[in-house]
């Protein structure tokens, strides 16, 4: 960005939200990422919604629901190699396709999930 205004002031609460609910309808088509997920997604796609409200900068209930994120501690219980990296970031970048916004903070958010992806490689 800019550096004047976060992605939550370019996004706002509703594209945020629809860029989780988008996110989870691609990782309903692609079974090898599918099968890491709880049976029902809806929880996990609020978690998603407010750890972004979260990170982007806006208001959230994500610490109050469920505390500091150590994501890379709670991610370790399933088996992300550079493969499964990839095929969650391709989910992602085709949720970020379908939600309207200004080339600027599309190309914040693909420098934010490139570089927490990465972060969460533990195998
Ligand atoms: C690199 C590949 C990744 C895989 C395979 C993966 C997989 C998963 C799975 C299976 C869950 C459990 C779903 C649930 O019940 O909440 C989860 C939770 C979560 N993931 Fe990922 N994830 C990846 C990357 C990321 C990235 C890059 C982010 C954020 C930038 C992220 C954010 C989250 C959050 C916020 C939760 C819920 C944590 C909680 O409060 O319990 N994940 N992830």
């Amino acid at each position: 960005m800019n550096g004047e205004i976060t992605i939550f002031e370019a996004l706002g609460k509703e594209k945020i939200k629809m860029l989780a609910a988008n996110f989870y309808m691609e990782v309903e088509k692609v079974e090898q990422l599918r099968n890491l997920y709880p049976k029902d997604l809806k929880p996990a796609e609020e978690r998603l919604f407010w750890f972004l409200l979260h990170v982007f900068g806006g208001p959230s209930p994500y610490l109050e629901k469920r505390g500091h994120p150590m994501l890379r501690k709670r991610h370790f219980q399933w088996p992300i190699d550079g493969n499964m990296r990839n095929i969650w970031l391709s989910c992602m970048f085709r949720a970020i396709d379908s939600v309207p916004m200004e080339q600027e903070t599309k190309d914040a958010l693909l420098a934010y999930f490139v570089n927490a992806a990465n972060h969460l490689v533990n195998r």
